[in-house]
């Protein structure tokens, strides 16, 4: 995890460094940190807590800088400590580094154990590089190519040196680093957002990349030393609104823009005439893309986190409409077992970031095994989308909130046009189906719009829900991953006890748990067998004194009247998006008991929105 920033150039390094750091919190903001030269000394300063902190600390001093390296930490190794926050330092030597150095014990044998000050692996690198330095007397440079040589594990690293005023030095092996220019000043970030603000152009590093900047001048090369040509990118100047503007929360923004967000995605993954799915990719040949899909007979798809939850969605959809065999599994644990995929079977990769360390190791054994990798990522430019055959994109824009609410709603739409486009390939899909699909799409921002209203629902029953302190969030086919993602939601931020099942599975076991100190949250469909059978699971629930609180279902049911402590009614979609609207008060619900607990939702605690670790 933890965000790396640097700069170089004429401004004022520390207000440059604050502006980068802040936009790279979501990686992580347990502590931060700064070293830059002010002439030909390097200062640091470090603080345990967040960007703002830093930032107090550094305009009260008497003096400015212009080049410079800066970390916000989400600790691994370590606690959060002012001790454990980067840059690390040995001597002259000054590092901030993302990732895990795996033979940190190795190289602590070189290293006199009075000069390790923190719990960190990181601390070995700068030691490293000065064991070099001194005891070898090699250049920075050179040093810094011997400790590559000895390092394993994954890193993006940045790193300064006392005696080499003017000089940059960043190299990477996994978490990914983007070099920017601008007008005669240079950012080394972990991503480009942060970094191309006032830039022009940009490039990403690759693994094994080492970039050596000096005043105006820099050079890459590879891990052995030898130059390398970089072709940059030119960066739109398009400014992206990233405010909260007069929300609390940045995650009650987010949950608000769904409407917009969605719209934007929709019309992208239809033709320009509304008529039929044409899915856009941001990445990979269009022609080779439709005849992957039109001959492939299976599927696997590997996400984590709340992208797993999508992936879920998915398969009920693929499976159903798609008709192709889907498999789904957690990236971290797909890894690291013997895992059977058929010859052919292309593999979907969902993730918000595309820098999730698990899907990237995911990523790299698939790739060794020869097959077509497709990603779908909210981030553009990700690893993820780079490193993939073919990518397209949820539309979303930047989601600053750790807890997914408008990127995970963006990923079950993109995902049921990517089912609706690969029954059309198929020829499953008959043209008065698919445009009646497309019909009801566009018509589900406005029905979500209406949901929106349901805060107040929750605002009138917060008192009694705050008595509970475990929930059960219980649905059916497509609402199973709704309620997955609910109950995923209350944990991550209102640290309360939430568990999902299938409304199905709860009389094999946890029925056991139930009683007058449970809610059980119920997602209902509006119709359907399904319904029918929800409504018995429930008053098994009921019957052992739940409380239960349903979402959606058939409008005046005299019997769901009967069971439901707490009712709140959805407007009627088609039924493949339903499950959309009953999101959509699981995420008002868990934000609001959140902001009633006086938690910060936007950075709920040992989270991080980019884990960006094993
Ligand atoms: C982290 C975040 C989760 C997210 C998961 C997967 O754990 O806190 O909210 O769902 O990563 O992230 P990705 O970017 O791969 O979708």
């Amino acid at each position: 995890m933890c965000g790396i920033f640097a700069y170089s150039g004429s401004r004022d390094v520390r207000e440059s460094l604050i502006d980068g750091l802040k936009d790279l919190e979501y990686r992580g903001y347990d502590s931060a940190g700064v070293a830059f030269f002010k002439e030909d000394r390097i200062h640091r300063f470090r603080v345990c807590g967040g960007v703002n902190e830093l930032e107090k600390k550094l305009t009260e001093l008497p003096y400015k800088g212009f080049l410079g390296i800066g970390h916000t930490r989400w600790a691994t190794h370590g606690v959060p400590s002012e001790r454990n926050a980067h840059p690390h330092r040995s001597h002259s030597i000054y590092v901030v580094h993302n990732g895990v150095i795996e033979n940190e014990e190795e190289i602590k044998k070189i290293i006199d154990p009075k000069d390790l000050l923190s719990d960190t692996d990181t601390e070995v690198i700068p030691h490293l590089i000065h064991y070099f330095y001194k005891k070898e007397n090699l250049s920075f440079f050179q040093s810094v190519l011997r400790t590559i040589n000895w390092m394993k594990g994954s890193y993006a690293v940045v790193a300064l040196c006392e005696e080499s005023p003017d000089e940059i030095i960043a190299f990477k092996s996994g978490p990914p680093l983007v070099f920017c220019k601008g007008d005669r000043e240079f950012f080394i970030s972990s991503d480009p957002y942060s970094a191309g603000k006032q830039a022009s152009e940009m490039i990403f590093l690759e693994d094994g990349e080492i970039l050596s900047l000096k005043k105006n001048q820099f050079q890459i090369f590879n891990f052995k030393g030898e130059k390398i040509s970089p072709k940059f990118k030119k960066l739109s100047q398009e400014r992206i609104n990233v405010e909260k503007g007069s929300h609390p929360h940045f995650m009650l923004k987010e949950i608000l823009e769904q409407p917009r967000t969605l719209t934007q995605l929709i019309t992208n993954h239809i033709s320009k005439d509304k008529q039929g799915f044409h899915l856009k990719l941001s990445n990979g040949d269009e022609k080779k893309f439709d005849k992957l899909l039109r001959t492939s007979s299976e599927l696997l798809i590997l996400a984590c986190g709340s992208s797993y939850h999508a992936a879920l969605f998915a398969r009920y959809l693929l499976e159903d409409v798609g008709e192709i065999q889907v498999n789904v599994e957690i990236a971290s644990e797909f890894i690291y077992r013997k895992a059977f995929v058929s010859k052919n079977t292309p593999v979907l990769f969902i993730s918000q970031s595309g820098e999730t360390a698990d899907i990237l190791t995911a990523l790299k054994h698939i790739q060794s095994l020869n097959l077509s990798c497709i990603s779908l990522c909210n981030v553009k430019n990700s690893s993820l989308e780079r490193k993939s055959d073919f990518s397209f994109s949820l539309f979303a824009g930047p989601e600053l909130a750790v807890a997914s609410t408008k990127t995970f709603s963006a990923s079950l739409v993109a995902l049921s046009c990517l089912t609706f486009y690969i029954a059309k390939l198929k020829g499953h899909l008959a043209l008065k189906t698919e445009q009646e699909l497309i019909r009801h799409l566009l018509a589900l921002p406005s029905f979500i719009e209406e949901v929106l209203h349901c805060d107040q629902f929750f605002l009138q029953i917060m008192e009694s829900l705050k008595k509970f302190r475990a929930f059960f969030y219980l649905g059916r086919g497509l609402h199973y991953p709704m309620a997955l993602e609910g109950a995923l939601k209350l944990k991550e931020i209102a640290y309360l006890h939430a568990e999902a099942y299938p409304s199905g599975e709860m009389k094999h076991g946890p029925l056991a748990m139930i009683d007058k100190s449970t809610a059980v949250m119920a997602l209902l469909p509006s119709s359907g067998i399904l319904y029918k059978k929800s409504l018995i699971n429930l008053k098994e629930a009921k019957s052992r004194g739940a409380c239960i609180i349903s979402i959606g279902g058939k409008e005046k049911d005299e019997d769901l009247k009967e069971i439901s402590d707490y009712h709140l009614s959805l407007p009627e979609s088609h039924e493949l998006f339903q499950p959309l609207l009953s999101l959509i008060p699981l995420q008002m619900m868990a934000y609001y008991i959140s902001r009633s607990y006086g938690y910060n939702a936007d950075r709920p605690r040992n989270l991080a929105k980019s884990v960006t670790v094993e």
